[in-house]
């Protein structure tokens, strides 16, 4: 038998206060957790779903340091930007908090005093990297030097981010600190531990035994953990932000990053309400951690064995957890500015809300790394939402305005067709819960969807605007067996698109519905009139495409020239030698081809003193159409040669970036032709 519960506890990830989210967070953790949340509450049952911004940890530390701000100045920037973007997406937290709030400092300084009152830990001394010249100990991240690998000069002490080695700081070939540059010395220090193996055999039965039902790679990442072997884990860290370690003593020290996070959650809750014990402290409590894969043996592992050790605490019924997406084939990465940000896209996708939403969910790494790509998006847009959802509804509700005045009709006698079509729409409902209760949220989608396919199969077999000539009183039956469907899609895809669904129920004119109503034809009362019908979603052009990939172009061509280092100086030139050279503004007037060639262009350009030929190796990086009209520089003095019987007077001066781009260099604004550059 099934465990029952009464009530939800759902928590998504906190998301690192570093920089803002990315469509990679969405898909893995924020998109499923709030499709969940929306669903249950449309269910009518107690539920909770807290989230919040983690705020502490090296990587806050390192960003503040690199822009002269306090770490507090950096979380409190992305903490707002993270916070506004989740609600403009319409992921609704009944709480989003965060981990410098004092709830949460109390509740980690407590949670931590109480184990360490409880004998929990085992304090430890070691020897950690110090930096003499700054007075202080250096985390992995702050120690660069050498990669043994791969010889780049820049790797951290914890990983080469040039061939991806993980490493530690022992590993460095002349290793120095990131604050001072200075060479670190090896200095003895006092942590505590979690000492985990003692919850090995607890963690074995409760996962490996009482949980084989959680997704596979969940279940085999925690197996291969258990199966390994756990170690005693420090929860404290040398660092200057973060939660101080409440004991006497520890001067200096923070509580790690990841000890005191996972307690957001419990300040969070704490926040929202004074009930909060009821969602934490009873068994009848279905605790849901949504996170993504790389979280996995913190939720798993080591939160549970604190919680445990703890006592009091329930433990999490499930722990879905995505695998990772992709953006255009490589690996999302916030350091290389390779990811469609959320508040950029909300920016510049005005009303789109749904779509990303839509398809985040629909290409979901549910079971494997999975790409996103931008003509993926718009062909589900342009060939599911708009196609098939919106096209449906909005035949519906205008034919429903244009025979009826908006007017609900009644429905008449069923035919065998009305009942088959009926019948298959009242097996979606609990395709859909079993889906969703089991975190298969990119078949639940299809199911949602599947009222909008059949419902446009319905009205391309019944052909209402065709019988309104002959049968009328059989498109009174064709059209609210329609407009029922429509009312169920608004209550089907609510916990994916509650943009949409809330656009059909104010084209419907109607208030909301129970999800317990769902597949039923009785949604909407004869004689119920209807409000305006607008359309649900818009194609998306290919130009709206484009300017997308130019941005991610933009943002590689920016990490290429980072990469590289610039060409060397050349040899001094004396201010004689470069007057010698005549640049001048021209306008290109005509362009073509060179037959049988792959790189020349012929072009006819005004120097302003004549017009003349020059022939330009630039056929690959630009069409004639293209040039034709533009200003360009142009040394005009150079002695002019032949290319392929051509006699070229000249040469139009270009930039070559590294990967072997060429760019126009032009006036910031127009000028004459002629024009002296000097
Ligand atoms: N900030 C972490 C990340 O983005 C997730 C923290 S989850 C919590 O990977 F449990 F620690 F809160
Ligand atoms: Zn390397």
């Amino acid at each position: 038998m099934e465990k029952q519960f009464k009530r939800y506890l759902i928590t998504s990830a906190l998301p690192y206060a570093n920089g803002p989210v990315h469509i990679g967070h969405l898909a893995g953790v924020y998109v499923p957790s709030d499709i969940y949340t929306r669903y249950l509450r449309l269910r009518g049952r107690e539920v909770v779903s807290v989230c919040g911004s983690d705020e502490h940890g090296v990587p806050i530390t390192i960003k503040a340091k690199k822009e002269g701000i306090t770490p507090q100045q950096v979380v409190d920037r992305y903490h707002e930007i993270i916070k506004s973007s989740f609600e403009r997406l319409g992921i609704k937290f009944d709480i989003y908090s965060r981990t410098t709030s004092p709830t949460h400092y109390a509740t980690a300084s407590e949670f931590f005093r109480k184990l360490y009152d409880d004998g929990k830990f085992v304090e430890q001394t070691s020897e950690q990297y110090y930096d003499e010249e700054a007075k202080t100990f250096l985390a992995d991240r702050y120690i660069v030097g050498t990669c043994p690998k791969c010889g780049n000069t820049a790797a951290y002490g914890d990983q080469c981010e040039a061939c991806g080695s993980t490493l530690s700081p022992d590993e460095l070939i002349e290793p120095h600190s990131a604050v001072s540059g200075s060479v670190p010395v090896k200095r003895e220090t006092k942590h505590w531990y979690l000492p985990l193996d003692q919850y090995e055999s607890m963690l074995r039965e409760w996962i490996l035994e009482g949980h084989k039902e959680w997704k596979s790679n969940v279940y085999g990442q925690c197996k291969s953990w258990l199966d390994g072997g756990l170690l005693p884990r420090a929860v404290s860290r040398d660092l200057d932000w973060g939660i101080p370690v409440p004991v006497e003593g520890a001067e200096g020290k923070v509580l790690y990053v990841w000890f005191d996070a996972p307690i957001g959650y419990i300040s969070a809750t704490k926040e929202l309400t004074p009930e909060w014990e009821k969602y934490w402290k009873s068994e009848d409590t279905k605790l849901v951690h949504f996170i993504g894969k790389d979280n996995i043996v913190f939720h798993c592992i080591v939160f549970p064995s604190m919680l445990k050790a703890h006592g009091d605490y329930i433990l999490p019924e499930n722990v879905p957890s995505n695998e990772f997406l992709n953006l255009e084939g490589n690996k999302i990465s916030t350091s290389k500015n390779w990811a469609v940000w959320l508040h950029e896209y909300l920016d510049e996708m005005p009303g789109k809300e749904d779509v990303l939403r839509y398809v985040l969910c629909a290409n979901a790494p549910e079971t494997k790394d999975n790409d996103f790509t931008w003509a993926d998006y718009q062909a589900r847009n342009n060939n599911e939402l708009v196609a098939v959802l919106g096209n449906f509804v909005n035949r519906a509700l205008v034919l429903t305005k244009k025979y009826y005045e908006g007017v609900v009709p009644a429905c008449g006698e069923l035919n065998d067709y009305d009942r088959e079509t009926i019948a298959e729409l009242s097996q979606i409902k609990e395709a859909l819960e079993s889906n969703i209760e089991n975190y298969r949220f990119r078949e639940a989608l299809k199911e949602a969807m599947n009222f909008a396919r059949i419902g446009n199969k319905y009205l391309a077999d019944t052909e209402p605007w065709k019988l309104i000539k002959t049968d009328a009183e059989r498109v009174n039956t064709i059209l609210n067996i329609a407009l029922q469907i429509t009312a169920n899609i608004a209550v089907a895809i609510e916990p994916f698109m509650p943009f949409s669904a809330a656009k059909i129920l104010k084209m419907l004119a109607v208030e909301g519905y129970d999800w317990e109503q769902l597949g039923s034809m009785g949604l909407i009362a004869a004689g119920h009139t209807i409000g305006e019908p607008s359309l649900l979603f818009e194609k998306i052009e290919d130009d709206v495409i484009r300017r997308q990939l130019d941005k991610l172009e933009a943002a590689k061509a920016a990490n290429l020239a980072a990469e590289v280092k610039a060409e060397p100086q050349k040899e001094e030139c004396s201010y004689d030698d470069f007057q010698k050279m005549d640049i001048r503004v021209s306008t290109i007037l005509a362009a073509e081809k060179v037959a049988k060639t792959k790189k020349l262009l012929k072009l006819t350009i005004d120097t302003g003193i004549d017009h003349r030929t020059i022939v330009s190796g630039i056929a690959e990086h630009f069409s004639p159409e293209e040039l034709v009209g533009k200003q360009v520089l142009v040394l005009v003095n150079l002695q002019p040669r032949e290319l392929k019987g051509i006699l070229s007077q000249g040469m139009i001066l270009m930039a070559e970036d590294a990967s072997g781009k060429l760019r126009l260099l032009q006036p910031n604004e127009p000028v004459n032709a002629g024009a002296m550059v000097g």
